[in-house]
């Protein structure tokens, strides 16, 4: 049994403007230790998927409208607030995008590392501080004593993300979504972050969701990859055979627009094109307006997630009928 299994998720938001459809129709298995990478452009509902999970969809304007999301045999979307409770923010913990409005500026750090502890396993002060105190030295936050008693702003932006991570990890969570883990920091912390993250993973067991829409940051860092657009998963496999061999040519622009460097900076393709109004109805592939591929079936049967080869699904019509 998967730790994890998503069935047609569907989360929309009900604005003046019209029905936002956020997230819609979204499936995906984790298993146990598993690590997932989720990319796709902004706004493509990486965070509204994974905020649906913990319940943190505000309400109104959103609304769940269809779908499961079973955590080791609960159904999260089901259950009542007390077993919610009871896994979110201990079994399955979450880094937030924008470390500063997750963390409380006015509140000292160990203050907010210890209250899950209080909060989940009610120990007593003392022990929620020696524990405190190891969960900062484990991010490589040394003289951990004395930074329990500072303030968040007293942190740089790198410090700040370690003390995110080690809130998360703190309840030993069997689940960590990493929404964006190191997107406000600069590429060599960014690295280091991204290793830390995966040694506590590896040391723990723990199964984790990296979202990100950077794919050099899932590379090496995932064993499977879903890539999302205009709120479906458009394609799915195994990382390495992903990045080798993309089999939705949203991927492939994905990679193509990718810095690296051995990359001339001015010979980058950027992607043409906007992502779709997720307030009208699309038929069909919703990538098929910016896409150098499209035929015309891509407007009428394109853009329903099939396996193509074993562990390998996309969502390109073309692609499934062998046409590319
Ligand atoms: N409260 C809300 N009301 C209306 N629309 C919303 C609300 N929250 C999110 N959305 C919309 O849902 C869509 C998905 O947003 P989401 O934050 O999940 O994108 P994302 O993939 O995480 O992007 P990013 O990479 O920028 O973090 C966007 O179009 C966004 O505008
Ligand atoms: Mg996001």
């Amino acid at each position: 049994m998967p730790l994890l299994e998503i069935e047609d998720l569907r989360t929309w938001f009900h604005t003046r403007d019209g029905v936002v459809r956020a997230v819609d129709g979204v499936s995906y298995t984790l298993d146990k230790g598993e690590t997932l990478g989720i990319v796709g452009e902004s706004g493509c509902g990486k965070s509204v998927l994974h905020y649906t999970l913990l319940g943190l969809i505000p309400s109104p304007p959103g609304r769940v409208e269809s779908g499961r999301a079973v955590f080791d045999g609960t159904d999260l979307l089901a259950c009542n607030a007390t077993a919610l409770r009871g896994i979110r923010g201990k079994r399955i913990s979450m880094i937030f995008q924008d470390p500063m409005t997750a963390l409380n500026p006015y509140m000292k750090i160990g203050k907010q590392l210890m209250e899950p502890l209080r909060l989940h396993d009610g120990v007593s002060k003392a022990e929620a501080r020696r524990r405190a105190a190891e969960a900062l030295e484990a991010v490589g936050i040394h003289d951990a004593g004395k930074r329990l008693d500072m303030f968040p702003h007293e942190f740089s932006g790198g410090m700040r993300q370690r003390v995110m991570i080690a809130m998360a990890l703190i309840t030993n969570p069997e689940l960590l979504i990493a929404d964006e883990p190191t997107t406000a920091l600069d590429v060599t912390v960014q690295a280091q972050i991204i290793d830390l993250i995966k040694g506590l993973q590896r040391d723990r067991g723990m199964a984790m969701v990296l979202i990100t829409h950077d794919l050099g940051v899932i590379a090496g860092a995932c064993d499977r990859v879903a890539v999302m657009y205009a709120g479906r998963i458009v394609e799915s496999g195994p990382a390495a055979a992903l990045f080798h061999a993309p089999r939705h040519p949203y991927t492939e622009a994905l990679l193509a627009s990718r810095p690296s460097l051995d990359t001339e900076a001015d010979r980058l393709e950027s992607i043409p094109g906007l992502p779709p109004d997720l307030t009208k109805p699309i038929a069909g592939c919703a990538f098929a307006p910016r896409c150098a591929h499209a035929a015309a079936i891509c407007g009428t049967e394109g853009g329903v997630l099939a396996e193509v080869a074993a562990e390998r699904a996309t969502a390109c019509v073309r692609v499934q009928r062998g046409e590319r």
